[in-house]
């Protein structure tokens, strides 16, 4: 477990670009929580451009679930579980099959909604609101 604190955007888009090359490849999945507005799409952000993923959309996909970003090397899936009450049999199977390409990283955000049926393969980070410029940042 590794505790960092961010005191801006642009630290939380450099804390992910460093979690990202931390990362085994067969960890295909990265889980996010925290409240509103605690910088999970940020951290995001920090990965797609990690990626190398232009043309980022900087908006939380909130009433897009699922949103898709092919890069050189394979695909970036940002997923948001915010609307979801629980997470129903349809949206696991598409993780799953997701998930079944190593080449595909899954980012989860409100992962929380899914706790029965998160991936095994995972990595989870949560989000804390300090004050206004500063976040705590929980890497497990
Ligand atoms: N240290 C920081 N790290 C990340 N974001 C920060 C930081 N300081 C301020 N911010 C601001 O906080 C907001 C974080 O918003 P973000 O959309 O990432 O939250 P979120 O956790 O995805 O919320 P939601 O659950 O609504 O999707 C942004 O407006 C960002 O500019
Ligand atoms: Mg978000």
């Amino acid at each position: 477990m590794s505790i960092t604190s961010t005191q801006s955007e642009e630290e939380t888009i450099s804390l992910a670009k460093d979690f990202l090359k931390t990362l085994p490849k067969e960890k295909n999945c990265i889980c996010l929580f925290g409240d509103l507005g605690s910088g999970k799409t940020v951290f995001v952000k920090g990965i797609a451009k990690a990626l190398g993923i232009e043309g980022y959309s900087i908006k939380s996909p909130t009433y897009t679930l699922i949103r898709e970003y092919t890069h050189k090397k394979g695909k970036l899936i940002h997923i948001d579980l915010y609307r979801l009450e629980a997470a129903d049999d349809l949206i696991t199977e598409q993780i799953d099959e997701f998930l079944s390409d190593k080449d595909t990283l899954v980012v989860i955000e409100w992962a929380d909604r899914m706790t029965d049926d998160l991936p095994e393969e995972r990595a989870e980070i949560c989000f804390e609101y300090i004050d206004e410029k500063s976040r705590k940042i929980t890497v497990f």
